[in-house]
C-alpha cells in the first residue's frame, strides 16, 4: 500500500459538513490530506499529518476536489466557429447547426473520434476536470450512436446514450420512425456502453410524448435518465425529468414557477451551463432562483462544437458568479459536489475519508480566486485517484 501526503493547505474544501465548519464547503485551514491507494485516508490538521511514502507540499495555497462535469458532448468531428461568429454578429442559436456536427462526425474515423475526445479531456483535466461525462449524439445512427458510446467509455464511467438529440435529415418526415430506431436497434446498440439515456426536449427537436417514450425504453433497459430541458424556452422537460426520477434536467434556462416547485423536493438536480448562454449570446438562468427554492444545482460546461465550445470548469464558475446571482462558495460547490450530485456519485465531488483522492492544488490562497481571477490558468496541479496527472 503506497501513500501519498498532500501538506501544508493553507484552505482546504471539503464539501463535507462537519468535517471542519465553514459552511457547505467543509472549509478547513492548515490542513493535509493523506492519499493511500488512490482513496483519501485521512484528512485533518497539517501539524497533526501521518507520516506517508511520499509527499507534496501546497506551500499555503488551496486545495479543493476535483471538477465534476457532469455534462459535456465530447465524441464529434469538426468545428462551428463560423457559426459562432454569425451569432456574435446577431444571429439567434437554434440547434439547427447540430446536423452539420452529424455530417462531419458520421464521416469521421473512429481515430479521428478518439483523439477529439482526449484532446478535450485533457484539456478539461488541466483545468482541474477529474470526472466528465460524455454524452453521444452526432452519430444518429444505429452503428454510430454505438461506436460514438463506445469511444467515450474509454475516457469515463459516465457515458450517456443521446440518440434523440434531434431528428436527422434523413427522418425529417417521419419522426415517428426515428424514434422507433432510438427505442429499438439503437438502443440495444448503445446501452452495453452507456450508463446513462438523455433526450434534447425541445420545440425543434423531440416534444414531450417523444421525450417520455424514449426515455422510458432507456429506464426498462437499466439507464438512468437525463433530460436537455427548458434551453431555447419554457417547455415541458423539466417537469417530465422531474416526473421520470431523473438524476438531472440540464440547461433551465426558461423556467416557470411550476418547473422551480416541481424541482423542488425532488432529487432531480438542475444543471446549469453557462457556457451555451455565453457562447449563443442568450440569457443566463437565474441560479438564485433555484437555491432559494431550495434546488440542488450543478455546473457543467456542455463542451460541443456548436453551443458551447469551452471545457473549462474555472471559466463556468466564474460567469455562474458573475451572470447568475451564485455566491463564490456556491458555484464551487456546484461544480464539485453538485456535478456529484448530478451524476448520483458518492465517491466524488467531496474530500472526506473513503473518498476518490480526485482534487486540484490551485496557484492561488483561496477558491474565492477561481472567480475573482477569471481566465487565468489557476490550476497548479491535479490528483485522479491519487495520482498526478501532467501539470499544465
Ligand atoms: O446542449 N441543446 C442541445 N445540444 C447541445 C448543443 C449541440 C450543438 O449545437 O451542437 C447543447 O447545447
Ligand atoms: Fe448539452
Amino acid at each position: 500500500m503506497s501513500s501519498l501526503l498532500v501538506d501544508n493547505i493553507g484552505e482546504l474544501v471539503t464539501n463535507s459538513v462537519g468535517a471542519g465548519g465553514g459552511g457547505p464547503l467543509g472549509l478547513r485551514h492548515d490542513a493535509a490530506v493523506l492519499v493511500e491507494d488512490g482513496l483519501v485516508a485521512w484528512v485533518g490538521p497539517a501539524r497533526d499529518a501521518p507520516a506517508a511514502d511520499r509527499r507534496i507540499d501546497a506551500e499555503g495555497a488551496a486545495v479543493l476536489p476535483g471538477f465534476v462535469d457532469s455534462h459535456a458532448h465530447l465524441v464529434f468531428a469538426g468545428d462551428r466557429a463560423a457559426e459562432f461568429a454569425a451569432r456574435m454578429a446577431g444571429e439567434p442559436y437554434t440547434g439547427g447547426g447540430i446536423r452539420t456536427t452529424v455530417g462531419a462526425t458520421r464521416a469521421a474515423s473512429d481515430d479521428e473520434l478518439r483523439a477529439t475526445v482526449g484532446r478535450l479531456r485533457g484539456e478539461g483535466m488541466r483545468q482541474g476536470t477529474t470526472t466528465i461525462e460524455i454524452k453521444s449524439g452526432y452519430g444518429l445512427t444505429v452503428a454510430d450512436e454505438a461506436r460514438s458510446l463506445r469511444i467515450a467509455a474509454e475516457f469515463t464511467e459516465d457515458t450517456t446514450f443521446l440518440g434523440a438529440h434531434v431528428v436527422p435529415a434523413e427522418y425529417a418526415d417521419r419522426p415517428d420512425d426515428y424514434v422507433g430506431l432510438v427505442c429499438g436497434p439503437m438502443l440495444a446498440a448503445a446501452a452495453p456502453y452507456a450508463r446513462w439515456i438523455d433526450v434534447f426536449c425541445e420545440r425543434g427537436a423531440f416534444d414531450v410524448d417523444h421525450a417520455r417514450a424514449i426515455l422510458a425504453c432507456g429506464q426498462a433497459v437499466g439507464l438512468g435518465v437525463r433530460v436537455h430541458a427548458n434551453q431555447l424556452g419554457p417547455g415541458p422537460g423539466v417537469r417530465l425529468g422531474v416526473e421520470l426520477g431523473a438524476a438531472s434536467v440540464d440547461h433551465c434556462t426558461h423556467l416557470t414557477d411550476a418547473d422551480v416547485d416541481a424541482l423542488s423536493g425532488s432529487p432531480t438536480v438542475a444543471t446549469l451551463l453557462p457556457g451555451a448562454e455565453f457562447s449563443t449570446r442568450s440569457p443566463y438562468p437565474d441560479a438564485r432562483r433555484l437555491l432559494d427554492a431550495g434546488v440542488t444545482v450543478a455546473l457543467a460546461t456542455d463542451c460541443n462544437p456548436g453551443s458551447s465550445y469551452t471545457s473549462s470548469m474555472p471559466f463556468c464558475v466564474a460567469l455562474a458568479v458573475r451572470e447568475m446571482r451564485m455566491t463564490p462558495a456556491e458555484a464551487v460547490w456546484a461544480a464539485t459536489a453538485g456535478g456529484a450530485a448530478a451524476l448520483r456519485r458518492s465517491d466524488i465531488g467531496r474530500l472526506a475519508r473513503g473518498a476518490r483522492a480526485d482534487l486540484m492544488i490551485l496557484d492561488a490562497p483561496s477558491y474565492l480566486h477561481l472567480a475573482y481571477r477569471p481566465g487565468v490558468p489557476l490550476i497548479r496541479q491535479v490528483l485522479r485517484n491519487g495520482v498526478p496527472q501532467c501539470r499544465p
